[in-house]
């Protein structure tokens, strides 16, 4: 039996009931199973830096990738289809069919709060990252889900926003990723957002869904709603939305049979969405009868040092003043390590992109292991990132207590950190909803240092925290006012009172939760934290302790970052300064130390005002769980930092051309058109220059550029190691139009490749220009047209560092 007859001889026996009910969650992650028909329950799991699974928990680690826009920064679609399979080998391991990823939206605003969680401001460079992620996905038989279709660019209000788009910037920018992946790698299924694109909320977007996406694109997988945001029974089946998500509370289901029942709806499009699900289930083998996509799984892939290797592979160094690095091992006796995110690492984003990692290397345990014997390496904090509580981490054994209303233990789980997130019927040891009344998280804390230690909680509802036998809060927490459902329902951290602790002495904690069932939720969970805050220190004393480390050093590697109440979901950046006094900090630092590289640990772009006044600076994204040990590869040299930017980076934020993510009056309006990132930048002549352009990324070679030839499909680059160490080198190829005939962008990319050589030594490349890499879309005919005229094809490092130039005439 073929897999489409398979599919029809399920689709054929499935009843109206059973077939509504299979377009609708039956929880949080899964869809039913029916085994009546051979088919098992879809499930689905987030994406996109590593596979969590259905659990939300900590005990069930996920090999943790570094962020998308490291991805994008490696300019290397076959390590992101190696991304891609370690995903799906992932997903295999934790029984999960669907990845919810990757993530195509691009980078409209440098203030959208998952910035970090998209690939770049170009549309080419994230359809090739994503194009090549999706591969590698479904390479393991496993569904990626292309997301979140369309223009899901930035948060605030994301759930009502109607995000105004003119239709050049819609299909030359926001749909242009979608459609290439969609033509190209031809994912299995796909995510629509949350928001309104010109009036119609993307769930319900016939035109987007039907007619663009599967009538002239041709997608034949499933149109899986985002979390919470199918609103409307037959507007979204109508609409070409399959799955609504999650349940069991959904638009579908029951309320879907009705509908039909009632003659609003044409049973013959709900047949229609069936149809593919079972072809989805039958691609990744979760339909008897029919042969999955992918028989056997490919090659184990080592998760660990595929992590280490896109980790080093994505570090952009924007600036090496005088070879500052690599640092020579030789002559760094004393290396100072300053920053908090030195020690604790900031290794991926927040929200929904979240995962456990089963173990991270911070920078401090990454240098420790690669410093030379005898060379001496002394940390110190430098500044606190923030004055909140965060979840228990280092320090702290923990463990859950489930009970119920009598009193009785019904389940003692050890928990790797302070957060519960557990959602739907994820509950530990076989516990149920119905029976759990409190949750105790209980256990101890071992002090790194002595001190007032403050102590809080994260969530709604009644709790009691006890902190060596003292009651530091007994009461209720209320949730706030309605802001995004995301940050609702995680709450905002609340500190309750502080404890005097001495370093390295054991305290007893204990923080109890009663669970409120009567509190109206989409879905029965139960979520919250107990929280720490170690002692507060003289933000001054900080930096003068810093400063004292790094004086009589060798070099000062100074690490600073953005926080999760910085760059996560369901709410905007305010700023891009770094928070807390890390600005101060590195100045201090580098007043007293002329060997300073700064390590920015940001997913997304920050303001860096000492960039000028410090030898080196690496940006090194979210690093994933390898991250301490990519960095002391390329710090001291024994790997290049290969990354390039894949967006501009702004000098400051009050720079930046397009910034605007808080809608009016409802309503975002995307008017500056086709130009954003760079294609904004380029568009003010003799404004405010960016700190770094688009493309921009330093290695520890040079290279020159030697000969282009160019045909209008195709250009043939060569080029030559002039330094003294191998090398690895991401061609860039723009176009420029000769003259403005069409509104355009003053240029833009059409093609890159890496090519590595040794000292020395040659190599070329062969890049194809990317489709269409002269048309615009003609709003009047509503079709691509390519522009007739001269266009200068340009070689080079980066957007503004081109080398060789060859004229086109297009006729
Ligand atoms: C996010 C999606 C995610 C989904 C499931 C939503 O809030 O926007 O990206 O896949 O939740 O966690």
């Amino acid at each position: 039996m073929t897999a489409d007859e398979a599919v029809e001889a399920a689709l054929g026996a499935l009843d109206l009931d059973t077939k509504a009910r299979l377009l609708a969650g039956q929880d949080m992650w899964t869809l039913p199973a029916v085994p009546a028909v051979g088919l098992a329950s879809l499930v689905m799991s987030d994406g996109p830096v590593g596979v969590r699974g259905v659990r939300w928990t900590a005990d069930d680690p996920s090999v943790t990738l570094p962020s998308p826009t490291a991805l994008a920064a490696c300019w290397d679609p076959e390590l992101a289809r190696r991304a891609g399979r370690l995903l799906a080998q992932e997903a295999r391991r934790k029984g999960v069919h669907v990845v919810l990823a990757p993530t195509v939206n691009l980078h409209r605003s440098p203030l959208g709060g998952r910035h970090f969680e998209a690939y770049s401001e170009d549309p080419y460079l994230t359809a090739e990252t994503g194009a090549a992620c999706v591969r590698g996905i479904q390479d393991g038989g496993v569904a990626a889900t292309v997301k979140h279709f369309v223009a899901n660019d930035a948060e605030t209000d994301r759930f009502t926003v109607d995000n105004t788009v003119p239709p050049r910037a819609l299909r030359e920018l926001y749909l242009a990723p979608f459609e290439a992946i969609v033509r190209c790698a031809r994912p299995w299924a796909l995510m629509a957002a949350y928001n309104q694109v010109n009036g119609v909320t993307m769930t319900e977007n016939r035109h987007l869904q039907t007619e663009v996406l599967r009538d002239a694109w041709g997608f034949d997988g499933v149109v899986v709603s985002d979390w919470f945001a199918a609103r409307s029974t037959t507007g979204a089946l109508v609409g070409g939305l399959d799955v609504a998500m999650p349940g069991p509370h959904t638009v579908y289901g029951d309320a879907l049979a009705a509908a039909v029942r009632a003659g609003d709806v044409d049973e013959a499009l709900v047949d229609r969405s069936v149809r593919r699900v079972l072809r989805l289930a039958a691609r990744v083998g979760a339909l008897e009868g029919a042969e999955p996509a992918v028989p056997s799984p490919p090659a184990h892939v080592d998760g660990e040092a595929l992590a280490r290797e896109i980790a080093h592979r994505s570090f952009v160094l924007v600036r090496n003043e005088c070879g500052a690095l690599p640092l020579d091992p030789a002559r760094s006796r004393r290396v100072a390590l300053v920053g908090a995110a030195a020690r604790d690492a900031r290794v991926l984003g927040g929200g929904s992109a979240h995962v456990f990692p089963a173990r991270t290397v911070s920078p401090l345990d990454g240098l420790a292991a690669a410093l030379p014997e005898g060379t001496e390496l002394v940390h110190a904090r430098g500044a606190d990132l923030s004055g909140e509580p965060a979840p228990a981490g280092p320090g702290f054994a923990l463990r859950a207590v489930c009970r119920d209303a009598e009193g009785t233990v019904l389940a003692d789980v050890p928990l790797p950190s302070g957060q519960i997130q557990w959602i739907g019927a994820d509950l530990p040891g076989g516990v149920t909803h119905e029976a759990l009344h409190t949750v105790e998280v209980t256990g101890t804390y071992t002090p790194r240092e002595g001190g007032a230690h403050g102590f809080g909680t994260r969530g709604v509802g009644a709790f009691t925290l006890t902190v060596g036998g003292r009651v530091l809060y007994d009461g209720t927490r209320e949730a706030e006012p309605a802001g995004d459902p995301f940050e609702a329902f995680a709450g905002t951290p609340a500190e309750h009172g502080a404890a005097d602790l001495a370093e390295g002495v054991p305290v007893e904690v204990s923080l109890r939760h009663t669970v409120d069932r009567d509190r109206p939720a989409p879905l029965p969970a139960v979520v919250f934290s107990l929280l720490h805050r170690p002692p507060r220190r003289d933000p001054d004393e900080l930096i003068a302790e810093a400063v004292e480390a790094a004086r009589g050093a060798d070099a000062a590697v100074v690490v600073v970052a953005t926080t999760e109440r910085v760059e996560s979901e369901g709410f905007d950046r305010a700023d891009l300064r770094l928070p807390g006094r890390q600005d101060d900090l590195v100045r201090a630092v580098a007043a007293a130390n002329p060997r300073t590289v700064v390590v920015v640990n940001a997913g997304a772009p920050v303001e860096m005002p000492w960039r000028d006044d410090v030898a080196a600076v690496l940006l090194t994204w979210f690093p994933g769980q390898e991250g301490g040990a990519a960095l002391a590869d390329v710090l001291l040299g024994a790997e290049e930092p290969g990354g390039r930017l894949p967006t501009t980076w702004p000098a400051a934020l009050a720079d930046a051309p397009v910034t605007a993510v808080t809608p009016v009056d409802g309503e975002l309006r995307y008017e500056e058109g086709p130009f954003i990132g760079y294609r904004a930048w380029d568009r003010a002549p003799g404004g405010p220059a960016p700190a770094y352009p688009f493309g921009h990324g330093l290695g520890y070679t040079t290279w020159e550029y030697e000969s282009l030839v160019v045909t209008p499909a195709t250009a043939r680059v060569r080029v030559r190691n002039t330094g003294t160490r191998p090398g690895r080198e991401v061609i860039q190829l723009y176009v420029a139009p000769r003259a403005d005939l069409a509104e355009r962008p003053a240029r833009w990319l059409v093609g890159f490749a890496s090519v590595t050589a040794g000292p020395g030594a040659r190599a070329e490349a062969e890049i194809r220009f990317a489709p269409r890499p002269f048309d615009v879309w003609d709003e009047e005919a509503g079709a691509w047209t390519a522009v007739p005229g001269q266009y200068e094809i340009r070689a080079g490092r980066s957007l503004t560092d081109t080398r060789l130039t060859v004229t086109l005439e297009l006729d």
